[in-house]
C-alpha cells in the first residue's frame, strides 16, 4: 500500500483540522479539459468508461493539469442500470436515452441484481490502474448515482427538468417503486464495496434530482435507501451524500453517519451549518456557472466563499458539475484560489 502524499481530503473528512480546504470539482475528470474532448472524437462514451486505460487517463487529467487535491474515477452514475439489464445510450447533446422504460410491476421482471464482478468488474480495473499511477499523489473518489435519482432514469427513459413521469409510477405504485429502489439499493451496495476494496478511498453518493422530492418524500423515496448504503459502507471507504436541492434534510443526512455532506449554492454555508451539526465537513458550494466570470471576480467570490464556510471541516467545490464550457484557466483559478487562502496573511 502507498501512503497518501495529499491527505487533506480524507483528514476533513474525518473532522480533523489541516493545514488548508482541501478542493475538487464535481464532473472535473471529461467535459471541459481540451485532451479529454480529443479522446471524446476517438472513441465512444461508454468505450471511455469500460476501457481502463482511457478511465484512468481521463481521471488523472485533472489532477495533473488543474491541481486538485482529489481524482474522481471517470464513470457514469448509467452503468448501474445498464448492469442490471436495461439498454442506456449516450446521444451526443441530448443525454441518456434508456429506451425501455419501467412503467410497471411487471417490467421488474426484467431486472436483476447483476454479479458486480462479472458486470461491472471494469470500473474496479479502472480503479486499480487509477490508483497504482496516480501512486499516493492524491486520494481516489469512486461514486454512484442515489437509487432515488437512478430511478428518475430508469423510469422516465431520458433526462428532464421535472421528472414527472418518475414522480408519478412513484405516486401511484408505490410498492413496486419501492421494490425498485430496493433492487438498485442491493445492487449499490455490492458495487460501492467493490470499488472500496478496488482503492477508493471515498464514495459520494451523486442524489442529482433529490430536490425535486419534498422533505416527506425525500425520506420515502431518497434518504431511506442513502441511510442502507451508508451503513452498508461504515469501514470500507469515507462517505459524502450530494442530494442537490435537499438542504431541508441536511439534520437527516447527518444522521445517517456520512462523513460529508455536499451542498449548492442556493443554501448560505452558515445556515447549512447549523442545520447539519457540528461533526460532519460540509462540501461546496461555488455556483458552476460563475466560473464563467472574469478570473479577478472568481479569486474574489472564491474567496468570499471560503469566509463563509469559516468554524468546521470543508471541502471547497463546486455546488454542482463543472459546466462544459468553462475555460481551464479559470478552473485553475477556483483550485488556486483555495490552495492560496490559508497563507495570506490575516488582514
Ligand atoms: O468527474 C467526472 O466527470 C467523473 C465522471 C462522471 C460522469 N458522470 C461522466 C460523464 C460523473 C461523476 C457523472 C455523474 C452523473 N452522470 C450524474 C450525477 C452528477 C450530476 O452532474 O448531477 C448524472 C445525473 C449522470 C447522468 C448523465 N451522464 C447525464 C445527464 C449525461 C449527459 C449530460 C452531461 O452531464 O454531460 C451524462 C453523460 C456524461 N457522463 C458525460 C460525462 C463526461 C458527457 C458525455 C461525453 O463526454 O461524451
Amino acid at each position: 500500500m502507498t501512503t497518501l502524499k495529499n491527505d487533506l481530503l480524507l483528514r476533513t473528512l474525518r473532522g480533523e483540522k489541516t493545514e488548508r480546504t482541501p478542493v475538487w470539482m464535481m464532473r472535473q475528470a471529461g467535459r471541459y479539459l481540451p485532451d479529454y474532448l480529443k479522446l471524446k472524437d476517438k472513441y465512444s462514451f461508454f468505450e471511455r468508461v469500460q476501457r481502463p486505460e482511457l478511465a484512468a487517463e481521463i481521471t488523472i487529467q485533472p489532477v495533473e493539469q488543474v491541481g486538485v487535491d482529489a481524482a474522481i474515477i471517470f464513470s457514469d452514475i448509467l452503468v448501474i442500470p445498464q448492469a442490471m439489464g436495461m439498454e442506456v445510450q449516450m446521444v451526443e447533446h441530448k443525454g441518456p436515452i434508456l429506451p425501455d422504460p419501467i412503467r410497471r410491476a411487471s417490467d421488474l421482471d426484467k431486472l436483476r441484481v447483476p454479479d458486480v464482478i462479472e458486470s461491472l468488474g471494469y470500473v474496479f480495473e479502472a480503479l486499480r490502474l487509477t490508483k497504482k499511477t496516480l501512486d499516493g499523489r492524491v486520494p481516489l473518489i469512486g461514486f454512484a448515482g442515489a437509487p432515488w435519482t437512478l430511478l428518475c432514469y430508469m423510469v422516465e427513459g431520458k433526462g428532464s427538468k421535472t421528472f414527472d413521469v418518475a414522480k408519478a409510477f412513484c405516486y401511484t405504485q408505490p410498492e413496486t417503486a419501492n421494490l425498485l429502489l430496493q433492487l438498485i439499493t442491493d445492487t449499490t451496495i455490492a458495487y460501492l464495496k467493490g470499488q472500496a476494496a478496488a482503492g477508493a478511498d471515498v464514495i459520494q453518493i451523486f442524489d442529482s434530482w433529490g430536490g425535486l422530492l419534498g422533505p416527506e418524500d425525500f425520506e420515502a423515496l431518497s434518504l431511506r435507501y442513502i441511510r442502507q448504503i451508508v451503513a452498508a459502507l461504515k469501514g470500507h471507504a469515507l462517505l459524502i451524500i450530494f442530494a442537490k436541492g435537499a438542504w431541508h434534510s441536511l439534520e437527516e443526512m447527518a444522521a445517517t453517519g456520512a462523513d460529508g455532506l455536499g451542498i449548492d449554492w442556493c443554501i448560505r454555508p452558515a445556515m447549512a451549518r447549523q442545520l447539519a451539526g457540528p461533526r460532519v465537513a460540509l462540501q461546496g458550494n461555488f455556483d458552476p456557472a460563475k466560473l464563467l466570470s472574469p478570473i479577478p471576480v472568481i479569486r474574489k467570490e472564491v474567496r468570499a466563499m471560503l469566509d463563509a464556510f469559516d468554524g468546521g471541516p470543508h471541502i471547497a467545490n463546486l455546488g454542482h458539475g463543472i459546466l462544459p464550457n468553462v475555460p481551464v484557466d479559470h478552473a485553475r483559478a477556483f483550485v488556486e484560489t483555495v490552495k492560496n487562502y490559508a497563507y495570506e496573511p490575516a488582514e
